[in-house]
C-alpha cells in the first residue's frame, strides 16, 4: 500500500469493526495514536463514542462497505471479532479493484482464518509444522461408529470439540463415556451445532495451567504482545458453565521468561513459518490458547483475533503506538517496530447481568461510573435510553486496574468495580486470587491415549 500520502503531517482514517469490550479497548488504544485522523467504529457502543464515531454499517453489503471506505478515505480496517474474518471480509476488501489495494485489513484472509474457523484444520496445521498440541483424531458425518470406538480406547477425561465456530460453546470435557458418546453422536448427526459439528475433533486432555498468548504479524515477522490468563467459568473457583470470559490478569505469573521463550521458539515462530510454507498469507493478530504443562507449552487452540476480556487487560499495558504497528503491517516493516510494555500488573473484572451466560434482562439503569477513579471502564452490553446509560446484554462492562503487583491490582480493580451499580449486577469475586495463592505451575500431566 502506497503510504506516502499518510506522512506524519496527515493522519490516517481507521475503521474498527465490532461493538464489545474488546473493541472499546481497541478504540481507546487507537485513539491515543498521533498517526490517527478519524476513527469510525461499526457498530461501536456507548463507550466507543469517546474515541471515535459509531457508524451503522452492514458489513455483508459490500457495495455499501466499499463506498464508506472510499468516502471516508479509510486506510486501515481493524476487524475485532472472528465471524467476518472467517467469512472472508479481508478478501472482499483487498481484492476489490475499486479500492486499488489502498486499504490494509488487520486480520487474516479466509484461508488464514481457518486456523480458528476449523479446529481440524488447525490440528493438521500444528501436526504438519511440529507445533506441540494434544494428540487428536477427527471424525466426520457418517463416522459415528468409528468415533464411538475411538472413545473406548481413550482414557478420560474426553475432550470433544465441534470443528467449526460455535461461539465458545462447542467444547465438551467429560469423564463420562456415555455423555461423551452422546455428545459426539449428536454433533455428527447434525443435532447440535449444525454444520459446525458435522466434523468433530476428539483430543487428549491436557492437565496444566491455561493462558492466552498474543502476537501481531505482517506475515513475515511478528511481535509478541503481553500474555494474559482469563477466567472462563461463571462461578468463583472456576465453577459453573463456560462464558465468553469473566476476567483476565496480565501478565500471567506462571508464564515466566523461560516459559515465554519456549512459546516463542516452539509455537509462535513455527506457526508464522508454517503459514508462509503453506502459502497462507496472514496479517493481523493471532491469539494462541495455551496449556502450561510442567512448564512446557501445548497449543489448545488458535483464534485469529484478540480475546475478550484479555484485550481489556493487555492493551492498557501496551505503551507502543498501535497504529504504528498497523502501519508496520501495511508496509511489511513490522520487524522495525518496537514493543514497549508497562511492567505493572493489570487485572480486568467483567460485570455481567444476572442469568449470564443464559438469558438476562436488559434496560437496567447503570450508576456509579463517575465514582471510578484509578481504573479503565470498557463498555460491552450497554445502551443509551434518552441520556441514561442502561444494561444491554450478558456482559455489560469490564473494569481494568493496575498495580505494582498482582495483589495491588486485584484490590484496585475490585475497589473500582464496587461502586458501579445496576439491578442484577454480577461479577466473580475471585479474579486473580488463584494466582496469588499458587503463582507457579503445579505438576501437570499429558495423558497418554
Ligand atoms: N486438550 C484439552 N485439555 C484440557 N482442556 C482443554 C483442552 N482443549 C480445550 N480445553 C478447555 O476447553 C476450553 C475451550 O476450548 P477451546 O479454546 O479449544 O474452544 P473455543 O470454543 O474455541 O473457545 P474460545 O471461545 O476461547 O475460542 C479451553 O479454554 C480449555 O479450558
Ligand atoms: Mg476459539
Amino acid at each position: 500500500m502506497d503510504l506516502s500520502f499518510v506522512g506524519k503531517e496527515s493522519g490516517m482514517n481507521v475503521l474498527l469493526i465490532g461493538g464489545g469490550g474488546r473493541e472499546h479497548a481497541l478504540a481507546f488504544k487507537v485513539a491515543q495514536s498521533s498517526l490517527l485522523d478519524e476513527l469510525y467504529i461499526a457498530p461501536g457502543n456507548p463507550g466507543t463514542v469517546r474515541h471515535g464515531r459509531n457508524v451503522d454499517l452492514d458489513l455483508n453489503d459490500h457495495a455499501k462497505l466499499r463506498s464508506f471506505l472510499k468516502e471516508k478515505n479509510i486506510r486501515i480496517v481493524v476487524v475485532g471479532p472472528e465471524g467476518p474474518l472467517v467469512e472472508g471480509i479481508h478478501d472482499r476488501i483487498a481484492d476489490d479493484p475499486e479500492l486499488e489495494g489502498r486499504v490494509t485489513v488487520i486480520g487474516p484472509r479466509k484461508e488464514g482464518a481457518r486456523l480458528e474457523g476449523s479446529k481440524d484444520f488447525a490440528k493438521e496445521f500444528m501436526f504438519r509444522h511440529n507445533i506441540p498440541t494434544a494428540a487428536h483424531r477427527s471424525f466426520e458425518k457418517g463416522q459415528v461408529k468409528e468415533a464411538l470406538e475411538h472413545l473406548k480406547v481413550m482414557t478420560p477425561p474426553y475432550v470433544i470439540k465441534a470443528d467449526g465456530l460455535a461461539g465458545g460453546k462447542g467444547v465438551t470435557i467429560t469423564s463420562d463415556i456415555r455423555e461423551a458418546s452422546s455428545v459426539v453422536k449428536d454433533m455428527l448427526e447434525g443435532k447440535s451445532f449444525g454444520a459446525a459439528g458435522e466434523r468433530v475433533v476428539i483430543e487428549q486432555f491436557l492437565n496444566g495451567l491455561e493462558l492466552s498468548a498474543f502476537l501481531i504479524t505482517d506475515g513475515t515477522s511478528f511481535k509478541v504482545l503481553p500474555a494474559a490468563k482469563d477466567y472462563k467459568r461463571i462461578g468463583a473457583g472456576d465453577t459453573g458453565p463456560n462464558t465468553g470470559g469473566m476476567g483476565a490478569v496480565s501478565p500471567a505469573p506462571f508464564a515466566d521468561k523461560d516459559f515465554m521463550q519456549k512459546v516463542h521458539d516452539r509455537v509462535m515462530a513455527p506457526t508464522i513459518r508454517g503459514l508462509r510454507k503453506d502459502g497462507i498469507r496472514y496479517s493481523g493478530f493471532l491469539f494462541i490458547g495455551l496449556m502450561n504443562v510442567n512448564n512446557e507449552p501445548y497449543v489448545i487452540e488458535f483464534n485469529v483475533r484478540l480475546g475478550d476480556p484479555e484485550t481489556q487487560a493487555i492493551l492498557p499495558r501496551l505503551r507502543s503506538d498501535l497504529l504504528d504497528l498497523f502501519e508496520g503491517i501495511a508496509t511489511g516493516t513490522l520487524s522495525e517496530c518496537h514493543i514497549d510494555v508497562d511492567d505493572r500488573t493489570a487485572v480486568t473484572i467483567v460485570l455481567a447481568s444476572e442469568g449470564y451466560p443464559g438469558r438476562t434482562g436488559k434496560g437496567e439503569p447503570i450508576g456509579g461510573l463517575e465514582l471510578v477513579r484509578d481504573a479503565y471502564v470498557f463498555h460491552a452490553g450497554t445502551a443509551l435510553k434518552k441520556d441514561q446509560l442502561v444494561t444491554n446484554g450478558g456482559r455489560v462492562l469490564s473494569v481494568t486496574a493496575f498495580g505494582k503487583d498482582l495483589e495491588q491490582a486485584i484490590a484496585s480493580a475490585y475497589r473500582s468495580a464496587g461502586p458501579i451499580a445496576y439491578e442484577g449486577k454480577y461479577m466473580r469475586s475471585d479474579i486473580g486470587h488463584d494466582l496469588v495463592r499458587t503463582p507457579g505451575p503445579k505438576s501437570g500431566s499429558v495423558q497418554k491415549v
